[in-house]
């Protein structure tokens, strides 16, 4: 049996890998997505018959109301509110990965009894706890039940560096009991004993979680959960160890450095380290000019209708669409497909420039484009795009904002400075269609708008859209 099971778990982890590495390319996402759920029911099968004889009605039951919470919130789901649910289910798997941990302490005849089971039932019970309440708060901070506006207070950082010090002491008390051979049962010093111990490190990581996120600005919650999705990993991998369960310490560690990867990038392609948005506190003073309705600072915006917009359109042979947030909100990825496709069929080549960041979660831009069935060869990277502005007729900005605006390489004070974005304005008419001149995410003024070769087209993304499929129509 320990073959099969061992042959199974080997099997799980491989295809975990491949629907990791499908997962990367936007035509075989679903695929991946499949392959590593097929993974995963495999390791629960696995991992049953490893147990031997269990009592499956608890099982059964587990399975259920899981899966039947799961497949309700994923159908209920909307694609804005996406980076919610991922925060959720991170936290959840921490606070599994801390159940598990902690479980075994209380359990009948548990023993601390060599270092390294001691380190990482900790390890697991602190991130993991950590992991908890973090992701809760993140969860909060996007639906708007805890303010998205950064917490701060005077020594903030103290009083964590305090409490991660404590946990750390307690881990080193314990250990120093287990390698007693005494393990629980061991007399510690201040805290009287293990099982104390590990209750009083359960109670640090809840509350740690809570105050590492709080002082984080809620539009960087993408960030965090992505580094919350990682410590996930890392706390079921150390799970993984308490256990001894192979296939839990390597699907823990791929979804470890899978999440700290995507932590990377998406910091990369905000110009911020990731130290600048765990204690930056970014959004806690609204940023120079930015905020409102924005009038005062563009004195030479210019607008115009869809018909207006139609005409110049007639004429294009090169048009680029960059999607924003605005596009997610407004859900207009299918009209936007059918204003594509009435270009194409008037002659012109129509591209798509993917901001990395743009919107609210990795790849949201590239999913929503791929429910309406976008050709993937018209989806362009900054890089490969970014150059090609210049020789566009037309850029169609809707309703993205921070990805496009110049100040990220014009103004060195611009807390985007840097930042890679999009070069719309190098066109020959740029499009902006939005609601108003609110900034976006970053709270600061785009420039852009005041350009001469910029036209604004006011009004929800998917009503203009309809509008200018209208008129390109009638061209006819
Ligand atoms: P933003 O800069 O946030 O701008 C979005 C714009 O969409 C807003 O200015 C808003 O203007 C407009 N909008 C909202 N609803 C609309 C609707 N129904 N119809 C038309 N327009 C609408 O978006 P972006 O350019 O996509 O940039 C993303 C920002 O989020 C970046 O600063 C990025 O750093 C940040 N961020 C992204 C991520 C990831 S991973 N994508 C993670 C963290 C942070 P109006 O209100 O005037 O309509």
């Amino acid at each position: 049996m320990n073959t099969i099971v061992a042959l199974l778990y080997l099997i799980a982890s491989i295809l975990f890998i491949m629907g990791l590495k499908m997962l990367t390319k936007v035509k075989t996402a679903r695929r991946g997505n499949m392959l590593s759920s097929s993974a995963m029911f495999l390791a629960v099968v696995a991992t049953l018959l490893d147990m031997g004889t269990v009592d499956y009605r608890w099982i059964i039951a587990g399975m259920v109301l899981g899966g039947l919470v799961g497949s309700i919130l994923a159908l209920k789901v909307k694609m804005t509110a996406m980076p919610e649910m991922v925060a959720i289910f991170n936290g959840f798997g921490g606070g599994a990965s801390a159940l598990v941990a902690s479980s075994l302490v209380f359990a009948v005849g548990f023993q601390f009894s060599t270092v390294d089971n001691t380190v990482t039932t900790f390890l697991s019970i602190l991130i993991g706890g950590v992991t908890f309440t973090g992701s809760l708060i993140a969860f909060g901070k996007l639906n708007g039940t805890v303010s998205g506006q950064p917490i701060l207070f005077p020594g903030q950082h103290l009083l964590n560096a305090i409490l991660l010090l404590g946990a750390i002491a307690l881990i080193v008390l314990t250990v120093t009991g287990a390698e007693s051979g005494s393990g629980l049962t061991a007399e510690l010093p201040v805290v009287g004993s293990a099982r104390t111990a590990v209750i009083a490190v359960v109670a640090i990581a809840l509350l740690l979680g809570v105050l590492l996120v709080i002082p984080i600005g809620g539009a960087d919650m993408p960030v965090v959960i992505s580094l919350l999705n990682s410590y996930s990993g890392i706390a079921a991998a150390a799970a993984g160890f308490v256990l001894t369960n192979n296939v839990l310490i390597i699907s823990g560690a791929l979804v470890g450095a899978s999440g700290l990867i995507l932590t990377q990038i998406m910091c990369k392609a905000m110009n911020r380290s990731l130290a600048n948005v765990l204690f930056g506190g970014f959004g806690a003073e609204p940023a120079a000019g930015g905020g409102g309705k924005g009038g005062d600072a563009y004195p030479n915006v210019k607008s115009c209708g869809a018909e207006e917009a139609a005409m110049i359109l007639e004429g294009a042979h090169e048009v680029i669409v960059v999607p924003g947030y605005g596009l997610a909100v407004a859900q207009a990825q299918h009209v936007t497909k059918e204003f594509a496709d009435a270009l194409i069929k008037r002659g012109a080549r129509v591209r798509y420039a993917i901001h990395p960041v743009a919107g609210r979660m990795p790849g949201h831009m590239n999913v929503l484009l791929a429910e309406s069935n976008v050709p993937h060869e018209q989806l362009k990277d900054l890089d490969d795009i970014n150059e090609d502005f210049k020789n566009a007729d037309v850029s169609i900005v809707l309703g993205a904002n921070d990805v496009v605006n110049p100040a990220a390489i014009t103004e060195n004070d611009s807390p985007i400075y840097g930042m890679p974005v999009l070069k719309v304005w190098e066109a020959k008419t740029s499009f902006v269609i939005k609601r108003s001149l609110s900034p976006g995410f970053a709270a600061i003024p785009n420039d852009l708008f005041n350009y001469d070769n910029n036209l604004m087209l006011f009004g929800d993304a998917k009503k203009i859209m309809g509008d200018l499929v209208k008129e390109i129509k009638e061209l006819d």
